[in-house]
C-alpha cells in the first residue's frame, strides 16, 4: 500500500512531538519511506487538555479500543508510560495485526521477553530506538551497525534528567528540588521523577542494551545501582576542586566471560568527552573487538529528540526494515542468563 496508517496512544511530551513531525513534515517521511505515513488517530485520557499542537479534526479520541479495533490502522505508537495498561495495549494491538513503535523502556525492561516472544509468534515487529538515550541512535547501532563485533564494554550517561540536574547544580549552583521541577517542566523527567534520580531508568536502559550487546537476560533490579538523589552539592564542589565532574554512569563490561553491570555516580576527569556531556545530553562509549571504541553523544530526553527516534522507527516499520533487528530481538524472546557481578 502507498500509505501506512498510524495511531499514537499517549499524546504527552513525546506523542505531541511525533504528531508534529508527522503533520508538519509528511513530505520528509514520505521521501524516506517511499509512501505516506499518515496520522489517523491519537488517543488521550483527557480530550479537553491542551496538547500544544493543532491536530486535524477527528483525530483525537479517548478510546484505545477504537484504534485497536480499526482494521485500517497499521502501526500503533505506544507512548503511555508505565506497565499497565501499556503492556495489554501492546499485546492486543499485535494480536489485531499491528506493528508497534514505543519509547517505553520501563515496559521493555520488565516485560520484553513476553512482548518479543508474542511479536515473533504473530510475525509483528516492535521498534524501540527511542527507549534508550532518546535521540541518540544507540539501539540500531548496537544491534545493526556494530553487529560484526563482540561488544566488550559499554559505559555511558543514559539518564538525561540526572545529567541535567547535576549540570545545573554544578554550573549554576542551582538547588536540587527546583532543578527536578525544571526537568519536569522541560519534559525530560519520567511521570515519577524518582525513577530518574534513583538510577532505575538508567538501569532499565542498561538492561535493554545488555540484551542487545551481549545476548544476556538481565533483570534490571539485579543491577547494583545508586542515583544522584543522595549526592550533596559539596560532593560536586570537592570533585571540581580535584579536577573531576560527577556523572551518573551506567556501565557493562565483559570480564572473563562474565558481565559486570552497575549504575552509579562516578568521578570523571574534566576535559574527557564523558565529563563534558552537559544538560539533558546522553553519551555512550562502546568498545567492540573489531571496531575498537566508538562514542555516541546527543540529546537523551525531551520532546523533539525523542520524537526523532520514534519517527525513524515508524519509517523503518513502514518499509519493513525492523525485520533486520529480529535476530537480535530473539535474545529478548529466548534470552541467555547473564551472571552479574556485584561491584563495590
Ligand atoms: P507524558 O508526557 O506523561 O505523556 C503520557 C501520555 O499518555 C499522556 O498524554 C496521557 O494522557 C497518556 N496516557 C496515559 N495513560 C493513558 C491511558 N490509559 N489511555 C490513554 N492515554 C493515556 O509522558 P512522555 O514524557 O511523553 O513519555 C511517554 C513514554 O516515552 C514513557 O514511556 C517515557 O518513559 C518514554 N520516553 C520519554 C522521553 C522524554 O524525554 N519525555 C524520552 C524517551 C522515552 P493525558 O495527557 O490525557 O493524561
Ligand atoms: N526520563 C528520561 C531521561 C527520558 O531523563 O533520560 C528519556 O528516556
Amino acid at each position: 500500500p502507498s500509505r501506512t496508517n498510524v495511531a499514537i496512544i499517549g499524546m504527552g511530551t513525546v506523542g505531541a512531538g511525533v504528531a508534529r513531525l508527522l503533520i508538519d513534515h509528511g513530505d520528509r517521511t514520505a521521501r524516506h519511506a517511499g509512501k505516506t505515513i499518515w496520522l489517523s488517530k491519537a488517543v488521550v485520557r483527557d480530550l479537553n487538555k491542551p496538547r500544544g499542537i493543532d491536530l486535524p479534526a477527528g483525530i483525537l479520541t479517548d478510546s484505545i479500543d477504537e484504534v485497536i479495533d480499526d482494521p485500517e490502522i497499521d502501526v500503533i505508537v505506544q507512548l503511555i508510560g508505565g506497565l499497565s495498561p501499556a503492556r495489554e495495549v501492546m499485546l492486543r494491538a499485535m494480536e489485531a495485526g499491528k506493528d508497534i513503535v514505543t519509547a517505553n523502556k520501563a515496559l521493555l525492561a520488565e516485560h520484553g521477553g513476553e512482548l518479543f516472544t508474542r511479536a515473533q509468534q504473530l510475525g509483528r515487529s516492535i521498534a524501540f530506538e527511542a527507549a534508550v538515550a532518546g535521540g541518540v541512535p544507540i539501539v540500531s547501532n548496537i544491534s545493526q551497525c556494530l553487529s560484526a563485533n563482540q561488544v566488550l564494554s559499554m559505559e555511558g550517561i543514559l539518564n538525561g534528567t540526572s545529567n541535567f540536574i547535576v549540570s545545573q547544580m554544578e554550573e549554576k549552583h542551582a538547588g536540587y528540588e527546583p532543578t527536578v521541577k525544571l526537568a519536569q517542566e522541560l519534559g525530560y523527567a519520567e511521570a515519577d521523577p524518582a525513577m530518574d534520580v534513583d538510577g532505575t531508568d538508567a538501569a532499565q536502559k542498561l538492561a535493554i542494551l545488555s540484551h542487545l550487546a551481549f545476548g544476556a537476560t538481565v533483570d534490571w533490579r539485579d543491577i547494583p545501582r545508586d542515583g544522584i538523589d543522595r549526592l550533596d552539592p559539596v560532593d560536586l564542589q570537592y570533585a571540581a576542586q580535584l579536577g573531576y565532574r560527577i556523572k551518573l554512569l551506567a556501565s557493562a563490561r565483559l570480564i572473563d566471560g562474565e558481565l559486570e553491570l552497575s549504575v552509579a555516580p562516578t568521578l570523571v576527569r574534566k576535559g574527557t568527552p564523558m565529563a563534558e556531556v552537559r544538560d539533558a545530553y546522553n553519551a555512550i562509549r562502546v568498545v567492540g573487538d573489531a571496531v575498537g571504541p566508538v562514542f555516541y553523544h546527543g540529546l537523551g530526553a525531551g520532546q523533539m529528540p525523542t520524537a526523532s527516534a520514534v519517527v525513524a522507527d515508524l519509517i523503518d516499520t513502514a518499509v519493513g526494515r525492523t525485520q533486520l533487528t529480529f535476530q537480535t530481538l530473539e535474545y529478548f524472546a529466548e534470552g541467555r542468563p547473564a551472571r552479574t557481578v556485584q561491584r563495590d
